[in-house]
């Protein structure tokens, strides 16, 4: 494995997970049921993101919009959150990972928020993969938002911007359950990303998908509106 983000190529990989309540809705099971499947997936692409010279790995938990699913939904992937955030603590401080939460927090729970900002202490100097964690998240909100924010300090461009936003642009987006769409999700970070859809649902994507979706990365040519290098 790596042993620090410096000695390698750094790649920013974005992961819309979807498909958590279809998958347990196909079982029979509780939609709850999903997300906690889901949690599983998260840590086995966790685990194999080094290996994949993955340095910054953002994925989407729960988007500004998800607030409208009935409140029982709601309750649950907020449990769901605080219980993942207390059980995972020491195994990502021994992994060298960085655990970040990017969205919103003014509407989250207090003691979510302590326990984000707990982890994200502990965490604070994992070299091995930044995890940032997109929670009560809307990209067009963080846009305003970092707007808002390089004009006060008195440049307003497209690095001050990108520096406001936090991360760099992404290198590839991976989406599960087969929606083609971006759902609000890094819309200005994934300018140039490759885009890659998944047919299988969150809960049942493995290492292997993920290994999959980077092979096919690194045969597309990037020509960022440039032509095809001779
Ligand atoms: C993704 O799975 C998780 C969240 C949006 C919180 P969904 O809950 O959207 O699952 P589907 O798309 O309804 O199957
Ligand atoms: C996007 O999925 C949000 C997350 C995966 C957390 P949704 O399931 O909410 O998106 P739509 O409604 O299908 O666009
Ligand atoms: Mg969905």
């Amino acid at each position: 494995m790596p042993s620090s983000l410096q000695c390698q190529e750094k790649l920013h990989v974005a992961i819309i997970m979807d498909g958590n309540g279809r998958w347990a809705t196909a079982r029979g099971l509780a939609r709850a049921a999903g997300h906690e499947a889901g949690i599983e997936a998260l840590r086995r692409v966790v685990r194999a993101a080094p290996d994949e010279n993955i340095s910054i790995l953002t994925v989407y938990a729960f988007s500004s919009d998800n607030w409208k699913r009935p409140e029982s939904e709601v309750a649950a992937l907020l449990d769901l959150f605080r219980r993942f955030l207390d059980s995972e603590t020491e195994d990502l401080v021994r992994d060298g990972i960085k655990l970040s939460i990017v969205g919103r927090r003014d509407r989250l729970p207090q003691d979510l928020v302590c326990e984000i900002e707990r982890v994200e202490a502990a965490t604070e100097w994992g070299d091995l993969l930044h995890l940032r964690v997109a929670l009560d998240y809307s990209a067009r909100d963080m846009i305003v938002e970092a707007a808002k924010k390089a004009a006060a300090s008195g440049e307003l461009s497209r690095d001050s911007l990108t520096a406001a936003l936090g991360a760099p642009d992404v290198d590839l987006l991976i989406r599960s359950s087969g929606e083609q769409r971006l759902s609000d999700f890094l819309l200005w970070e994934c300018a140039y990303a490759e885009l890659h859809f998944s047919p299988k649902p969150w809960p049942d994507f493995a290492a292997s998908d993920l290994k999959e979706a980077m092979a096919s990365f690194h045969h597309r040519e990037r020509r960022f509106g440039a032509l095809q290098a001779a």
